[in-house]
């Protein structure tokens, strides 16, 4: 087996590890067709300048930042499940991105932004410190081998990026079907003196979040489930 090779290099970061490879998936027509209608609506373009949140969604509500939705699914439910937040969900695969438009359009959800592009520049470049209330990031790609664990999105680097963003207050929900992964996460959360734990370890599945499609391919394949929540001092 050879090394997965990113297709996102830029020439600004040459030798990025990115947490995701770019494969081409199955687009279906319908998720095309919500691409070409509904992404001026409810898409957002990547670019390295400050975003302003509250002019974006066109309200003061709290804001959270999903990274890595998949195919949408729980962010469209979570979306109706908590109205008065408003949902900036970015990932990076085309399907899913059309699924989640579809879901947005067909459900009648007001308060999701959609972007396409790596979360960890959109974090970088474009949110503003203090500006979440909530950060979601749910069955991180698990990259289960040694030699790839170097590509898992929580790592403290990361997480030291992610921290500023949130407000005091604000908190971080991780969700994990891989043992080991669970085991690293709560290390590198704990290891923040600034982030403060909301359960003895891992915590019960807050009401809020449904079952995702990869939660429920865990599941299948005999997988535990591993919820974290921390909150920021
Ligand atoms: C294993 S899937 C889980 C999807 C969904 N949360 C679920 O539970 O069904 C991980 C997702 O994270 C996305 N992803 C990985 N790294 C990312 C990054 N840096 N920025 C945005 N999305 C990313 C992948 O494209 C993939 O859709």
């Amino acid at each position: 087996m050879t090394e997965p090779q990113t297709t996102s290099q830029t020439p600004e970061h040459p030798r990025a590890i990115r947490s995701f490879v770019l494969r081409q998936g199955h687009m279906t027509a319908a998720q095309q067709r919500a691409i070409d209608t509904l992404w001026p609506r409810y898409g957002l373009d990547y670019r390295a300048e400050n975003l302003d949140l509250a002019q974006t969604f066109g309200r003061a509500a709290p804001k959270v930042l999903e990274i890595g939705f998949g195919m949408g699914t729980a962010t469209a439910e979570i979306a109706r499940r908590l109205p008065d937040t408003d949902f900036l969900a970015a990932d990076v695969h085309g399907p899913g991105v059309g699924n989640l438009l579809k879901l947005i359009e067909e459900q009648g959800i007001a308060n999701i932004r959609v972007m396409r592009h790596d979360a960890v520049e959109i974090v970088e470049n474009m949110l503003a410190d203090n500006s979440l209330d909530g950060i979601h990031i749910f069955f991180p790609d698990p990259w289960h081998k040694k030699r790839h664990h170097k590509r898992r999105l929580i790592q403290a680097p990361f997480v030291a990026k992610l921290l500023p963003k949130l407000k005091s207050g604000g908190y971080i929900h991780l969700a994990t079907d891989w043992e080991e992964y669970a085991a690293q996460m709560l290390d590198v959360l704990r290891a923040f003196p600034g982030l403060e734990n909301t359960a003895e370890g891992y915590a019960p599945t807050p009401a809020y979040r449904p079952e995702t499609k990869f939660e429920a391919r865990g599941k299948r394949l005999g997988h535990g489930v591993w919820d974290l929540v921390f909150k920021k001092r």
